[in-house]
């Protein structure tokens, strides 16, 4: 089985502290260990062989200076000059194995995200491979529990007898649905949030990926042939990537197979995707507090307060979020998180 590691991302939602040239996953958010790093680490078991890494051209020497902390190699380093989303993404890796020849499976996983039992994750694992081993397109489905919009959503039956037990048959992926819907499926209790990792063959995939959305599958193809091989690394041809067109494996492929399944997964799953779920990982004051730097808080509830350099004072606030950085701070209510990526966009549009 081979790891492919998609750490291409902004981490938007976490401005800011997570920054275009150094964005959440290669900061050390929860421990002691960058997410990247954690999410190599999580890796070291046997039958599973070295990375795929698939990384953005700016964040080449981070890259590589967190996998020689580790003293961790890659058997492949795929560099975007810009980020396509993850569709290109994944088939751009996909396409590279087979052209050596190497129609494996492919654990596809996000470099930003937390787990906190590695028993539960490789059990899980197993169970998948068996499902992939035979043309499915595996998902990893944690129980749905909050009105989260940032997620996708998964509607599972009990499986259609040709899938082994513990597998569902996925009836309906609903890529970030509105408030509303997020809602009315947490209600009824029957969905799972798509966990972002997937298990296919490769060339399952690219199967999946041309029937469904043929432009990023050509585009993608054209790209890695017209891309330079060197010292290590592969870097995508930035003339031809340019027109590939920007879309998630979400809504290219996984909304649309008929052939995902569900392995359910209760491992500690978090993906640390906004301050909300920052505050949600760490541990709390009394009164619900979770605080870093240099911070002084009163009579405030249910609060992340994070310092970066100056002293930082809160009185009288819940569920408030201030993050203090050297050139930014944001103020922001802990319900509305999700907009922060709204914002930062406004904000490169304003240069
Ligand atoms: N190489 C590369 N290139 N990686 C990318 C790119 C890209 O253009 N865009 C995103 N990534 C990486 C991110 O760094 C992250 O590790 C992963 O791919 C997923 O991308 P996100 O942008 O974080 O996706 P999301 O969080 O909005 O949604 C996905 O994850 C959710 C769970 O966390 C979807 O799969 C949802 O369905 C899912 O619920
Ligand atoms: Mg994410």
């Amino acid at each position: 089985m081979i790891p492919v590691i998609l750490s291409g991302g902004s981490g938007s939602r976490l401005w800011p502290l997570s920054r275009k040239q150094y964005p959440k996953q290669f900061l050390a958010l929860t421990g002691e260990h960058t997410l990247f790093q954690q999410t190599l680490q999580r890796l070291d078991f046997e039958g599973m062989q070295p990375p795929v890494l698939v990384a953005n051209l700016e964040h080449r020497f981070i890259v590589q200076e967190q996998l020689e902390q580790l003293q961790l190699k890659s058997q492949m380093l795929l560099l975007e000059p810009f980020g396509r989303n993850t569709a290109p993404a994944v088939a751009i890796a996909a396409m590279q194995l087979l052209a050596e020849g190497r129609d494996e499976l492919m654990l596809v996983l996000p470099a930003d995200h937390v787990l906190d039992d590695q028993r539960a994750f490789q059990q899980a694992l197993a169970l998948a491979t068996v499902a992939a081993e035979k043309g499915e397109m595996v998902l990893f489905g944690v129980p749905a529990l909050k009105p989260e919009t940032g997620y996708g959503y998964i509607r599972a039956n009990a499986g259609d007898g040709e899938l082994p037990d513990g597998i569902k048959r996925v009836e309906q992926f609903v890529e970030k649905p509105d408030a509303v819907r997020a809602a009315s499926y947490v209600k009824s209790g029957d969905y799972y949030w798509n966990s972002g990792m997937f298990l296919f063959r490769a060339s399952r995939f690219l199967d999946e990926l041309k029937h469904h959305d043929v432009d990023i599958y050509d585009t993608c193809l054209l790209a890695l042939e017209r891309s330079k091989r060197e010292d290590g690394h592969i870097s995508i041809d930035a003339a031809t990537f340019e027109c590939c067109p920007d879309n998630s494996i979400d809504y290219a492929v996984m909304e649309k197979t008929q052939r995902a399944c569900v392995v359910p997964l209760s491992a500690g799953w978090n993906d640390v995707g906004s301050w909300s779920s920052i505050w949600d990982v760490h541990a709390k004051d009394d009164n619900g507090n979770v605080t870093k730097g240099d911070v002084v808080v009163h009579n405030s509830r249910n609060c992340l307060v994070h310092g970066n350099g100056k002293l930082v004072s809160v009185i009288g606030l819940d569920d408030i979020v201030v993050v203090e950085t050297k050139d930014a701070m944001m103020v922001a209510h802990k319900d509305h998180v999700q907009d922060v990526k709204k914002m930062v966009n406004e904000l490169d549009a304003l240069g």
